[in-house]
């Protein structure tokens, strides 16, 4: 049976926006909505926006500026903003964009379906509660999954109000799913051909939902046959705790790689963050993690030109990483956001964010690089997931999370291929398949 009507759904921002846009997808099937990858085809549009830097933000308007047009064609046309600056602007998004019909913040998903029919008369609807019903739980529809790999929120919310930040204010605090739903869902995407796991949360590490903590919860998920790779972002170095750091060497589904958010080397900068951790005590986890698995892949979060840094406080952030040697890494210009305390203070002049932002960039894509060639000649486990952009090409990812191309037939995807990497280029690897799964 075909959909009769359509859904596009534009993401912006972290994992766990395309993790909820998969799951309003889901919801709104239930609705007769079938998904379109064309907004000219569509009778509803969902903008799954972001709130953490000023220029995410206002990627939402540039885009409903562009679909006017559609909207002025089609009236009929549902057009709602979901996501962080949906949370952060509520109701001032329908007096600056009219042509908005409803706006739903991240915890309010499960009542889509409900502002959907409130909105086909022509009429507004905002919902941006913290709801004391589960949006999970209320969205108990299967999971639809195609491809190997999937996301999983078992997380949501963050108490740590790092100076900066806005998470805290557009997801709220803290909440952990429960242990036994999580693993049910995550049986529900092996079933569907999923082998492997990232588990998501803002602060994953805080997961308390198991007894065992999030350690407790990845030794339950490595016990489903058919899962073969597990992994979890993003955490913070101050829930990191002995149980986590020993499964990284204890659990072989667990992959070596770990995104773990610094953000400065400068313990007088961290402690304007509101950070409450020293550029120490993370070098120390580090070493722990390492003293575990000897492999494993690091990737972090910086932000330069928080108010306040002076040429010594970045010169303590690089000193840092070189100490770390990432595998990869982010890194933004800190950009001052509405209600956090951090955007109350004197802020630094753009051109000393930009000369630092490409100083850091360049150090770090020399280590990226690095970590890279080391992989030359070795023989790394690779899921593959997709087609290549080459005829007989397939692509996917080592253990280590870095993209890895092959020459090989269709049948490789969403298998675990043992591949001889051969050669590197910005941002991914070359190889060889070698003998089968
Ligand atoms: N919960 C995660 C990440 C949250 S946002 C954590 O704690 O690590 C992802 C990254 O965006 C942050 O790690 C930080 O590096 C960056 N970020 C957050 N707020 C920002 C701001 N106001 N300006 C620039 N970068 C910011
Ligand atoms: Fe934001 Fe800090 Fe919470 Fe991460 S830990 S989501 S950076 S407040
Ligand atoms: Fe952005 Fe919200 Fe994620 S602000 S980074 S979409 S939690």
């Amino acid at each position: 049976m075909t959909a009769e009507k359509k859904l596009y759904i534009k993401t912006y921002g972290c994992q766990m926006n395309v993790y909820d846009s998969e799951r309003m997808a889901e919801v709104m099937g239930g609705q007769g909505y079938g998904v379109t990858d064309d907004p000219a085809e569509a009778d509803m549009i969902l903008l799954n926006t972001c709130h953490i830097r000023e220029k995410a933000a206002e990627k939402v308007y540039s885009e409903l500026g562009r679909l006017k047009p559609l909207k002025a064609a089609k009236p009929g046309l549902k057009i709602g903003v979901a996501g962080c600056v949906a949370q952060a602007e509520g109701e001032e998004i329908l007096a600056r964009a009219p042509m908005v019909d409803l706006v739903v913040g991240p915890q309010s998903y499960h009542r889509l379906p409900a502002m959907e029919r409130a909105v086909t008369g022509g009429a507004k609807a905002v919902d941006t509660d913290f709801p004391v019903e589960d949006k999970f739980e209320d969205m108990s529809r299967p999971r639809m999954r195609k491809g190997p790999t999937a996301f999983l929120t078992v997380q949501e919310g963050c108490d740590k109000f790092c100076s900066f930040c806005v998470v805290p204010y557009t997801r709220g605090a803290e909440i952990s799913r429960p242990a036994d739903r999580i693993i049910q869902e995550a049986a529900q995407l092996v079933a569907a051909g999923v082998r492997e796991i990232t588990l998501l949360g803002q602060n994953v590490n805080a997961y308390h939902g198991h007894a065992g903590g999030l350690a407790g919860l990845i030794r339950a998920l490595a016990g489903i046959d058919g899962l073969d790779r597990i992994r979890f972002t993003t955490s913070h170095p101050n829930d990191m705790d002995d149980a986590l750091i020993e499964a990284h060497g204890a659990c072989d589904k667990l992959m070596p790689y770990l995104h773990l958010p610094v953000q400065s080397g400068s313990d007088r900068i961290l402690k304007a963050m509101n950070r409450k951790h020293t550029a120490e005590s993370y070098l120390r986890l580090i070493d722990r993690l390492r003293d575990a698995r000897p492999d494993l892949a690091l990737s972090g979060d910086f932000i330069v030109g928080f108010p306040g840094e002076t040429e010594a406080d970045f010169e303590d952030t690089l000193r840092l990483v070189e100490d770390v040697r990432y595998a990869s890494a982010y890194s933004f210009k800190y950009s001052p956001r509405p209600g956090t305390p951090a955007a109350e203070r004197d802020q630094l002049p753009e051109d000393v964010k930009t000369e630092r932002l490409a100083r850091l960039q360049t150090l770090l894509a020399r280590q990226q690089a690095a970590a890279q060639d080391a992989m030359i000649g070795r023989t790394v486990g690779v899921l593959f997931e997709k087609r290549g952009r080459m005829e007989r090409q397939v692509v996917g990812k080592s253990d280590h999370l870095m993209a890895v191309h092959a020459e090989g037939p269709d049948s490789l995807i969403g298998r675990i291929v043992p591949v001889e990497i051969v050669a590197t280029a910005p941002h991914s690897l070359a190889g060889r398949c070698v003998g089968d799964a």
